[in-house]
């Protein structure tokens, strides 16, 4: 991964992609405002500060960071302005992190299953199937040593960590239902890009397929991947309803984002704005993780009441026969990252 420009010098243009251009970026390009590293303080003295994310608005990331913005603009009575550009509008799973390694863009929050790839695979403890029986748990591990050492490895990347937020758990879909491993037998399943989702999809005889999440609803439609995981608030945000069948209700893995932003930029703001923006991301982020429950709640409702969707919940026994097909995946994450990080996993979990 490429290392940020080094301290002092403007930090370089961010390199031409080959993916299309989204209509901002090409209206940023365009105007020039992309042809260099951004300058966080516009002329007026106002600073304005970039933040891409990939989901819909309406989702807990979407709003988290809404909130975000708002608490700085009223912390810095109007002298700091967060730009929020959601839904892959500005940069996408693909480009986002090396847009905020150039300085284009000040803040990004990834899903956790995207930070292997940086070179981070501890980051995968997050994937693991069925390590987690609820949020409070997830926060455990997050608020206890695995997640603060993590947050910490990012410094490695030129990145730094501002904190945790949820999304809630994954489901399976289709178009049958995904209730035991037989069901999931020859089935291309796109996945984020993290070896413990392909390694998981493998296990149930399924072939992973890695794919952004703007690609996401495209390759379903065009049947690329016959199915997918993930949570009921990006299921229906994203109307995946329209292109899926079913949906079976295995709550099998979490899905949470790490909010970052890039180290440099970081430490140089200066203090009282560093600290501002601190203290306007802990409350934000500590508002949003209160309403993971409650999308899941709405969007599964809203799911039940779509027509053309079934929706299945898996009994007991299915249950465990997915957890059973599923156990190699765990000892398969300890041989890359080393058993120690399970050990952390089950301590903060039983803290
Ligand atoms: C996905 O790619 O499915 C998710 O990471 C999207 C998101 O940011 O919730």
């Amino acid at each position: 991964m490429t290392r940020p420009a080094s301290r002092g010098l403007p930090a370089p243009c961010p390199p031409a992609s080959h993916a299309p251009l989204s209509p901002v970026r090409r209206a940023l390009l365009g105007g020039g405002l992309l042809a260099c590293a951004i300058p966080a303080a516009a002329s007026s003295g106002m600073r304005v500060l970039r933040l891409s994310h990939v989901v819909a608005p309406n989702t807990p990331k979407g709003q988290a960071l809404e909130h975000f913005a708002q608490l700085v603009e009223r912390y810095s009575q109007g002298r700091i302005r967060v730009q929020i550009y959601p839904q892959s509008t500005l940069y996408g799973d693909a480009d986002e992190v090396q847009a905020l390694q150039f300085g284009a863009v000040h803040f990004i929050a990834p899903s956790l299953s995207k930070f292997g790839r940086m070179g981070l695979p501890e980051f995968e403890l997050f994937d693991l199937p069925y390590a987690f029986d609820s949020l409070e748990q997830v926060r455990r591990v997050m608020d206890g040593v695995p997640g603060q050492l993590l947050l910490e490895r990012l410094q490695r990347n030129g990145v730094h960590g501002l904190g945790y937020l949820h999304n809630g758990f994954k489901h399976m879909s289709a178009q049958h239902a995904l209730l035991t491993p037989n069901d999931y037998l020859g089935l291309r399943m796109r996945i984020q890009p993290s070896r413990v989702l392909a390694d998981q999809m493998q296990a149930l005889g399924a072939s992973p397929v890695a794919l952004s999440f703007g690609e996401t609803y495209p390759a379903l439609q065009r049947k690329v991947v016959d199915g997918t995981e993930n949570t009921a608030s990006n299921f229906w945000t994203q109307k995946l309803q329209r292109v899926q069948s079913d949906l079976s209700l295995t709550g099998h893995g979490y899905l949470g984002y790490a909010v970052v932003t890039q180290q440099r930029f970081w430490e140089n703001l200066p203090n009282n704005e560093r600290a501002l923006l601190d203290q306007a991301m802990r409350d934000a982020l500590q508002w949003g993780n209160t309403l993971a429950l409650e999308h899941e709640r709405s969007s599964l409702q809203a799911l039940r009441g779509t027509t053309a969707l079934r929706v299945h919940t898996p009994g007991a026994a299915q249950t465990q026969a997915l957890r059973r097909a599923l156990l190699p995946v765990r000892q398969q994450l300890a041989q890359r990252i080393g058993s120690v990080w399970m050990d952390l996993l089950t301590e903060a979990l039983h803290s």
